[in-house]
């Protein structure tokens, strides 16, 4: 569920892996909670090329309307596209736009929804106040964030054994990172945990919270394609030195977090140590993980 992508997105960083983020079972379990047969318009926030809101469509009456808002052009284009080839009997209309300043009407939708867009936001609330006003009283808010503290600390079999100094390094550069991407308005990767807090203070009801039961394990010999997908995933990172692998960016932030250049330094190259690492065990077929993380689906009535 790690969602590192720090610069403006593209197409091109919305990979194979982010199709295997959900378990169709819980998906249908979840509609069944959120009550999408009878939803009857519906805005995804931030929607990228469309993930999200191609799991919500399967789910929706059809008659529906999807409604995709993203800042990004490439990405509206994207998800016209995405849905175009995947879903073309499904009404929807793609719009470039600001999630802290949509362009919807007030009361216009039946449930606003986003994945991963508000960890990513300096202003949070500004958001949610802006799903509330579009959507109807009675309709839902729906966001789904995880806390990406919480999953960067996750044990796999590399980081089992390592010793207590060194982890506990790992864990404050960790720290640090996420505090300075905060302080730098990149957002808080651990919104996931507040999002309830916030949707109450906002003013929403009835506010529900579950996780995804979803774990991206990688087990050898990795087979099922969700492991091909998250290998290709991290491949693709560490040639185009993206996400993760992004030196100026990872400086930056840890800057911001308070270390020095010496812990700058010390924590890079443990992470390519640590990277070689995994990708020499993989090869080995000895690299294991659960890969369980903390991914929120945070639900809340508009009054
Ligand atoms: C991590 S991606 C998630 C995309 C999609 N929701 C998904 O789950 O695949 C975050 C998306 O939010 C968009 N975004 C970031 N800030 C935004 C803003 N202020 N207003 C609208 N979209 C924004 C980005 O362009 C990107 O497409």
């Amino acid at each position: 569920m790690s969602d590192f992508e720090s610069r403006p997105h593209s197409s091109a960083y919305f990979g194979e892996e982010r199709d295997y983020w959900w378990n169709d079972d819980y998906l249908d379990l979840l509609a069944r909670r959120l009550g999408l047969d009878r939803v009857g318009v519906l805005a995804d926030v931030g929607c990228g090329i469309g993930h999200w809101g191609g799991l919500l469509a399967r789910h929706l009456p059809a008659n529906a309307e999807m409604i995709g808002i993203d800042r990004d052009p490439a990405n509206v284009a994207g998800a016209r596209q995405r849905f175009a080839r995947l879903w073309p009997d499904l009404s929807t209309r793609f719009v470039e736009g600001d999630a802290t300043a949509l362009p919807l009407d007030d009361r216009s939708v039946d449930l606003a929804t986003c994945q991963t867009l508000l960890i990513h936001l300096a202003q949070p609330m500004s958001a949610i106040a802006e799903m509330i006003r579009v959507t109807r009283p009675g309709g839902q808010v729906v966001a789904v964030e995880p806390n990406n503290l919480f999953n960067r600390m996750a044990v796999s079999s590399l980081t089992a054994d390592m010793p207590l100094d060194r982890q506990i390094e790992e864990a404050s550069i960790a720290m640090r990172l996420v505090e300075g991407r905060r302080r730098r308005g990149l957002g808080c990767e651990y919104l996931g945990d507040l999002l309830p807090g916030l949707f109450a203070a906002a003013g929403l009801a009835d506010i529900r919270v579950w996780l995804s039961d979803r774990a991206l394990a990688l087990v050898p010999p990795y087979g099922p394609p969700e492991q091909q997908a998250q290998l290709a995933a991290i491949e693709r990172w560490q040639r185009e030195g993206s996400g993760p692998y992004d030196r100026t960016e990872f400086a930056a932030d840890l800057a911001a977090g308070g270390a020095d250049e010496f812990m700058i330094e010390r924590g890079w190259q443990a992470m390519l140590d640590g990277n070689a690492q995994a990708s020499a065990s993989i090869a080995e077929r000895r690299y294991h993980a659960a890969g369980g993380g903390l991914f929120y689906i945070v639900a809340g009535r508009v009054r």
